[in-house]
Formats: C-alpha cells, sequence, structure tokens
C-alpha cells in the first residue's frame, strides 16, 4: 500500500465549537489509518483543536504565519505562538496568499527559513494560474517559486519541506487537474529538486497535489508514481468526504 500525507486546509470556515467537534470525530474515524494526516484549522480554533487532537495520528497545521518572531505587526501571528499551542506544521505560499494578499516568493521565502528555524514542518505550495499554463508559462512560474521560495533552505533542512503543487485554476473551482498533467508536473519539481539540491531530495520529498480533490479523484490522482499525497480545502470539511480521502487506499 502507497503510504501517502493527507492534509486538510479548512481555511477560513468552523468556528471553534464547529472545529471542535469535527476533529473529534476524526480523531475517531482516522485513528486506523497509517497515512501521514494534518489538519489546518483558522487560528482561532487552533488551540482547542490542539487539545483534541492530542496524542492522536492527526498533525496540527497553521494555515500561514508572520515573517517575524515578535514586534509591531498588527494582525500577524508568530512562530513563537505557533509553536506553544502545539501547531507541527504550517502551509506558506498558499495561492490565495500569493494572489489575494499578494505574498511575493520573497516574503514567503522569509517565513519559509523562520519556520524551518523553529522546526516546524512546512508544507509550500505553488503552482500556476490558467494564464500562465495557457501561454506557456507554467515550468517558468514553478521553476521560479521554487528557487526563490526554497533559497537558502539546506539540504537537510529539505526533510522538513513539503510541497503542494496546486494549480491555482484548479483551487475551489470543482476541476482538479487530470491525474497525468499534475503527474507531469510532479515529475518536472523533481527535475527542479534535482539540479537544486540532488537526486536523493528530489526523490524523497514529498509532493503533494491540491486543487479540487474529492472522494471521486482521490484514487486517481494518488495512483500517480510522483503524487505523494494530497492538499485538500473544500473537500477537507466534511465528514463523509474526508474521511474517504484520508483512508484511501492505493
Ligand atoms: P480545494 O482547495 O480543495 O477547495 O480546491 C485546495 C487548497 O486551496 O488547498
Amino acid at each position: 500500500m502507497k503510504h501517502l500525507y493527507i492534509a486538510g486546509n479548512w481555511k477560513m470556515h468552523k468556528t471553534i465549537e464547529e472545529a471542535v467537534s469535527f476533529a473529534k470525530i476524526l480523531r475517531e474515524r482516522l485513528s486506523a489509518t497509517s497515512h501521514t494526516l494534518m489538519v489546518a484549522p483558522p487560528f482561532t480554533a487552533l488551540a482547542s483543536v490542539a487539545q483534541v487532537l492530542k496524542g492522536s495520528n492527526i498533525r496540527l497545521g497553521a494555515q500561514n504565519m508572520g515573517q517575524e518572531e515578535s514586534g509591531a505587526h498588527t494582525g500577524e501571528i508568530s512562530p513563537l505562538m505557533l509553536k506553544e499551542i502545539g501547531v507541527s506544521t504550517v502551509i506558506l505560499g498558499h495561492s490565495e496568499r500569493r494572489h489575494t494578499y499578494l505574498e511575493s516568493n520573497e516574503l514567503i521565502n522569509k517565513k519559509v527559513l523562520l519556520a524551518l528555524k523553529h522546526n516546524f514542518e512546512v508544507i509550500l505550495c505553488i503552482g500556476e494560474t490558467l494564464a500562465e499554463r495557457e501561454s506557456g508559462k507554467l515550468e517558468q512560474v514553478i521553476h521560479e517559486q521554487l528557487e526563490k521560495g526554497l533559497a537558502g533552505v539546506s539540504k537537510e533542512a529539505m526533510r522538513s519541506i513539503v510541497i503542494a503543487y496546486e494549480p491555482v485554476w484548479a483551487i475551489g473551482t470543482g476541476k482538479n487537474a487530470t491525474p497525468d498533467d499534475a503527474e507531469a508536473v510532479h515529475v518536472f519539481i523533481r527535475n527542479v529538486l534535482a539540479k537544486m539540491y540532488s537526486d536523493e531530495v528530489a526523490k524523497n520529498t514529498i509532493i503533494q497535489y491540491g486543487g479540487s480533490v474529492k472522494p471521486e479523484n482521490i484514487q486517481a490522482l494518488m495512483s500517480m508514481p510522483n503524487i505523494n499525497g494530497a492538499l485538500v480545502g473544500g473537500a477537507s470539511l466534511k465528514e463523509d468526504q474526508f474521511v474517504p480521502i484520508a483512508t484511501v487506499v492505493v
């Protein structure tokens, strides 16, 4: 059986009460799966969900992280604050951060380095827009996001990096990349990592696919040799969708 890393990004959904009751359900229903699992609730629910997931097989993730440890940064959350709660994983460079909140590769890189300094696992999201894909810039964009996003990250630190390939046009649209299209980009990502680091790093780095993952397409996507897991948005919010995704057997 293929080992997968399935992560749920709850985005700006669920009150504390809703998050806690959902986390209790997931803890119980996913206790027997051997996949690596993570959920990223909104910041307000992190501390409560941390209590529910303590000692379980589900990692606790944050959807973003500030660029400094402390200081005058209104509205930001420091890595130290996330550590205190028990967060182990941070999602950085999500396309909504890049496109709605205009985060640059440089800013994302600063956060990646800071997260690594504090021993977080980092899920670095990359992916092209439809316009970029249609104008033949797919490889250039992916290459740049990897090179700039991982600037200064050592070969050893790459063990704490997970890459999530999320084509922007597939996020929240119901239109997933075909397994073959996703696989082709995952192969390209491994080639870039091989050039930046080594064949070993390229082979060992977990690369998730994200963008309209659902129970109906999880099997086909996860069967592709270079896809090691999924970063799930909409379908991570409901028990009847996330449980089959997180327990998929390929
Ligand atoms: P989606 O979102 O599954 O709702 O398309 C994926 C993501 O944004 O990580």
